[in-house]
C-alpha cells in the first residue's frame, strides 16, 4: 500500500543515488507540485539544489513577492528573476491558445537557460511534473492528438544538456499534497489551488497585454480572497477568473458603458482529469460580482461558468 512516508524514504534514497554530488537546477512555479518536488530534492541533496523562480508577469496579484518569501523561509536556495517584459513581448499579438503556450514555454526556457548558464557544474534539471501532466500531454490517442501541451512536460531543448529528474511523476495531486504535508511544508503552499504554468496568459482570451493582466489580477484577487474569507476556498479544487475578449453594454448613472466581461470558474475534482462546477452560494456569487464590477475599472459584467469537464476543460484555453 502507498504511504507518503514510504514514498519519501524511497524517493530520497533514489535521488541521492542518482544525483550523487552533482548540482540540480529547478524552476519553481509557486504551485504545490514544484514546491513539493523541490523540498524533496532539497531533503536529498541540500544546497546542491538551486531553484529559479521567474516572474513571467502572468502570476496572481502579489504572488511573486509572497511566494519568493515563503521559499526563502523554507530554506530553499532560490534566485528570483523579473522577466515580465520578456513574456509580454513574446505574447504580443498572439491569440491562439497553443501559440500562447508555446510562446510562454519558449520564453521560460530562454530565461531559465540564461540563469542556469550563470551557474557552474549543473548536470540535472528538477521538475514538478505529476502523473496527470504526463498522461494529458501524451494523450491516449498519441502525441499528435495532444489535448493541451503542458509546457512543463518534456519541454527541454537539447542544447541545455541536462538530465531530467521528476520525483513526482507517478503521483496524483492528492498524493503530492500528502507528501508535502509529511515534509512539513506550510499549509499556505500545500492547500493552494492548482495554477497552470502559463498562468493568467491562458485565462485572458485573445491577445495578452500588461494592462489586461492587471485587470484580471484584480478580478482574480477579489474572487479568491472572497472564497478564503467565506471559508469556501478549501471546498474548491480550483478557482479562477477568465477575461473574455468581448465587450457588453451596461449603464452607470446616466452613461452607457461598453466594457469587458469576466467569467468566474470554480470546480471540484480529484486529479484535474474530470471536474464538476461547484454550486457556490448565490449570495456569495452576488457579492463577488458586485465587488468586481464596483472595484475593477473596465469590467461591467460577471458570469459564472457552469460547465463540467468533460467536455469543458477547466481552463478556457
Ligand atoms: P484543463 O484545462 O486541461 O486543466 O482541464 C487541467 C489542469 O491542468 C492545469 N493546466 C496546466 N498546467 N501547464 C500547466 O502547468 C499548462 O499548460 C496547463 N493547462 C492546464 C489546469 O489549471 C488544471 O489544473
Amino acid at each position: 500500500d502507498w504511504t507518503s512516508d514510504v514514498f519519501i524514504d524511497a524517493s530520497i534514497a533514489d535521488l541521492k543515488a542518482k544525483i550523487g554530488s552533482d548540482k540540480v537546477v529547478m524552476g519553481l512555479s509557486g504551485g504545490v507540485d514544484s514546491s513539493v518536488a523541490a523540498t524533496l530534492i532539497h531533503r536529498a541533496i541540500g544546497d546542491q539544489l538551486i531553484c529559479v523562480f521567474v516572474d513571467n508577469g502572468l502570476l496572481r496579484k502579489n504572488e511573486f513577492e509572497e511566494v519568493l518569501d515563503s521559499y526563502k523561509h523554507m530554506g530553499l536556495n532560490v534566485i528570483g528573476v523579473d522577466a515580465k517584459q520578456k513574456f509580454y513581448d513574446a505574447l504580443a499579438g498572439v491569440t491562439d491558445p497553443e501559440g500562447k503556450r508555446k510562446a510562454i514555454g519558449n520564453a521560460f526556457i530562454e530565461v531559465f537557460d540564461e540563469e542556469s548558464n550563470k551557474l557552474e557544474g549543473v548536470k540535472w534539471l528538477g521538475q514538478g511534473t505529476i502523473y496527470p501532466d504526463v498522461i494529458e500531454s501524451i494523450s491516449v490517442k498519441g502525441p499528435s492528438a495532444t489535448i493541451k501541451s503542458h509546457h512543463n512536460v518534456g519541454g527541454l531543448p537539447d542544447f541545455m544538456k541536462l538530465s531530467v529528474v521528476e520525483p513526482l511523476n507517478t503521483l496524483f495531486k492528492d498524493e503530492v499534497r500528502e507528501v508535502g504535508r509529511a515534509l512539513e511544508i506550510v499549509e499556505k503552499i500545500i492547500g493552494r489551488h492548482p495554477f497552470p504554468g502559463p498562468g493568467l496568459g491562458i485565462r485572458i482570451l485573445g491577445d495578452v497585454t500588461a494592462e489586461k493582466v492587471k485587470t484580471l489580477q484584480e478580478v482574480d484577487y477579489i474572487f479568491i480572497q472572497g472564497l478564503k474569507d467565506s471559508g469556501l476556498y478549501d471546498q474548491v479544487w480550483q478557482a479562477g477568473a477568465m477575461l473574455l475578449p468581448i465587450q457588453s453594454v451596461g449603464v452607470m448613472g446616466d452613461e452607457r458603458t461598453y466594457e469587458k466581461v469576466v467569467a468566474l470558474r470554480a470546480v471540484g475534482s480529484v486529479d484535474g482529469m474530470t471536474a464538476d462546477w461547484i454550486h457556490l452560494p448565490y449570495e456569495f456569487l452576488g457579492k463577488i460580482s458586485n465587488d468586481i464590477i464596483n472595484k475593477v475599472k473596465g469590467v461591467n459584467r460577471v458570469v459564472y461558468d457552469i460547465s463540467s469537464k468533460p467536455p469543458a476543460t477547466i481552463e478556457w484555453e
